[in-house]
C-alpha cells in the first residue's frame, strides 16, 4: 500500500521581466507597484538588488511618490534608514555599508520589519538568509538610459498583472 510519508511543499514564484527606457519609466513603475500593493496589503518586505547606479533609489522614489510622500530625499548615504509618512509608512533601508549580521541585529532591523508598512531594502541580497522577502527586484544596466528589471514575487503574485508596461 502506498504510504504518503513526505509532504511536498510547492512554492509558486511568479516572475516578470520588464525593460525600462528612461528614469521616468522607472519612477512610473515604482508608483504602479506602490498603488497596486496599497490596495492589497499594508505590510510588505521588498529587496532591491543591482549595481551602483542601476536604479534602486530611483524606483523607491517612484514608489514613495505613488503613496503620496512629499518630502522624499535621495538614497540615505550616511543614515541607513529613512522613514516616510504616507497612506502607509515607507521604510527605505540602504544596506550598502552594512555587512555583519551583528550590525544588522544592532541596527534593530529585525524589530523594525515587524512594523506595519512597506519595507524596501537597497542591497537587500545581503539579508537574503535573514529576512523573508515578499518580493525581490533585480535591476540590470543595459546601457546609459535603459534597465532590465526582474520581479520575483513570493506573496501576492497577482500584483504582477498590474505592472506590465507597453
Ligand atoms: N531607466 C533608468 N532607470 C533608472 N535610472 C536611470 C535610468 N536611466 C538612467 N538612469 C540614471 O541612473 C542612475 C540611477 O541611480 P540610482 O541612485 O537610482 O541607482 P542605485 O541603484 O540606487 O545606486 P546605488 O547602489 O549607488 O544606491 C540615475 O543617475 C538615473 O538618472
Ligand atoms: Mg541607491
Amino acid at each position: 500500500m502506498y504510504k504518503l510519508d513526505k509532504f511536498i511543499i510547492l512554492l509558486v514564484v511568479k516572475e516578470l521581466f520588464l525593460k525600462l527606457y528612461s528614469e521616468d519609466e522607472t519612477i512610473e513603475l515604482g508608483k504602479r507597484l506602490a498603488k497596486a500593493l496599497y490596495s492589497a496589503t499594508d505590510n510588505f518586505i521588498i529587496s532591491l538588488s543591482g549595481l551602483l547606479g542601476a536604479g534602486k533609489t530611483t524606483f523607491i522614489k517612484g514608489f514613495s511618490l505613488g503613496l503620496g510622500v512629499e518630502n522624499y530625499v535621495e538614497s540615505p548615504t550616511f543614515v541607513f534608514l529613512n522613514i516616510y509618512k504616507a497612506s502607509v509608512p515607507v521604510y527605505h533601508y540602504d544596506m550598502y555599508r552594512v555587512d555583519e549580521v551583528k550590525d544588522i541585529d544592532d541596527l534593530g532591523i529585525f524589530d523594525m520589519v515587524s512594523k506595519k508598512g512597506f519595507h524596501l531594502f537597497e542591497w537587500g541580497e545581503k539579508l537574503k538568509d535573514l529576512l523573508d522577502f515578499d518580493l525581490e527586484i533585480y535591476f540590470k544596466i543595459l546601457d546609459e538610459s535603459s534597465r532590465e528589471v526582474h520581479f520575483k514575487f513570493f506573496r501576492l503574485e497577482h500584483i504582477i498583472d498590474e505592472l506590465s508596461f507597453t
